[in-house]
């Protein structure tokens, strides 16, 4: 199986998943938690490289302070085990997203997960947390903007790859394979900019069912696309004479 080298996943469904069980919201992000830590074997053992999920946006905010209470606990607990997930997949873990909205010790604890897996490279693992691709953007252009002040950039000089380095994404290749589960088919304000030449899928399958054979199947999904490029297949590009 030609394995995609990035994948980015938006993890939907874990609300209605417990709702379809008679359990709290609560319980589904308990479940879709567990599984999120599940996924990083699963890629590892089938070689990815790059996998990025959304786990909480700019726009969750706006929930129940009950439910944001219940997702901030969980964060906490999650970004602890991490680290022996991080070891035993010999994966780099970093966070996407605008974290100084967290409390301090949540900041804490990313820049200890962070540095801790710093040096492992079996696998990229991207976790996006007061993510909006919105709210990048506009960062990056902040600090664009900065450094043409202060002479570090010719406004000349600004290419596409000179504004990616300004983005939390910096260094990461765009994905290839873009999953949403859950039944929804829009992107959330997910890698807006990132996911410009990358494959679609989407299944009902709620992220807490979200298993290997069905990370296989979007797989093989996506192994029977035609990928293009301006119209182009992949790889393959013709000279101005030909
Ligand atoms: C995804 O599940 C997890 C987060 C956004 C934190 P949801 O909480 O969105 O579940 P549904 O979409 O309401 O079922
Ligand atoms: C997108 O899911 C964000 C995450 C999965 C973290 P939502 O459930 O919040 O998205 P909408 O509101 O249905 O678009
Ligand atoms: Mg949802």
């Amino acid at each position: 199986m030609n394995v995609p080298n990035h994948v980015a996943i938006i993890l939907d469904g874990n609300g209605r998943w417990a709702k379809s069980k008679k359990m709290p919201r609560t319980y589904g992000h308990v479940v879709g938690c567990d599984n999120l830590e599940k996924i990083c074997y699963m890629a590892r053992d089938l070689g990815i490289k790059y996998l990025t999920v959304y786990a909480f946006s700019t726009e969750n905010w706006k929930r129940s302070r009950d439910e944001i209470d219940g997702l901030m606990k969980l964060f906490r607990r999650y970004l602890k085990r991490c680290i022996k997930s991080s070891r035993e997949n010999e994966m780099r873990v970093r966070v996407i997203g605008d974290t100084t909205a967290f409390d301090e010790d949540i900041q804490e604890s990313i820049r200890v997960l962070e540095d801790y897996s710093k040096d492992y490279d079996k696998l990229h693992f991207q976790i996006a947390l007061n993510y909006g691709s919105r709210n990048e953007i506009v960062r990056a252009i902040q600090k664009l903007s900065k450094d043409v002040k202060n002479g570090k950039v010719m406004e000349a000089k600004i290419t596409e790859e000179v504004f990616e380095s300004y983005l939390d994404t910096a260094g990461i290749p765009d994905p290839d394979l873009l999953i949403r589960t859950s039944g929804e088919q829009r992107l959330s304000n997910y890698l807006l900019w990132q996911l410009a030449y990358t494959e679609f899928y989407f299944t009902d399958v709620p992220w807490p069912d979200f298993n290997k054979m069905e990370l296989v199947k979007a797989i093989e999904q996506y192994n029977s696309r035609d990928r293009r490029y301006g119209g182009v297949k992949e790889g393959t590009s013709c000279s101005k004479q030909d």
